[in-house]
């Protein structure tokens, strides 16, 4: 499979959990963004269990300045 990434904010509950279980299984790279980890890490081990994918958990209020660029750095993309 092509590498591809996506990498979803908003991804410890509503929509954007339901990106996250839709772009697993078309992902060779799953990023997933939210500011509860531990919301994250349930999605993460389910959608691992589930798919060929080791999602990447960033736990991160990105309203905070400088946050994108922290995201950033810590995907090392
Ligand atoms: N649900 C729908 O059908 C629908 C339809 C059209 C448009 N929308 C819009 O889509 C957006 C999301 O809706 P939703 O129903 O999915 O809401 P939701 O379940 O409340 O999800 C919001 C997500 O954003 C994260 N989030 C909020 N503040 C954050 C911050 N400062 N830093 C990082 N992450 C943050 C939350 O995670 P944490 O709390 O863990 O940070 C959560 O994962 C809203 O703007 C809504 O109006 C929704």
């Amino acid at each position: 499979m092509a590498a591809s990434i996506a990498l979803i904010t908003g991804a410890s509950s509503g929509i954007g959990a339901e990106f996250a279980r839709q772009l697993a299984p078309e992902c060779s790279d799953l990023v997933l963004v939210a500011r509860r980890r531990e919301r994250l890490d349930a999605l993460a081990g389910d959608l691992e269990k589930e798919f060929s994918v080791r999602p990447h958990v960033i736990a991160k209020d990105l309203s905070r300045e400088g946050a994108s660029a922290e995201v950033f750095a810590e995907t090392g993309y």
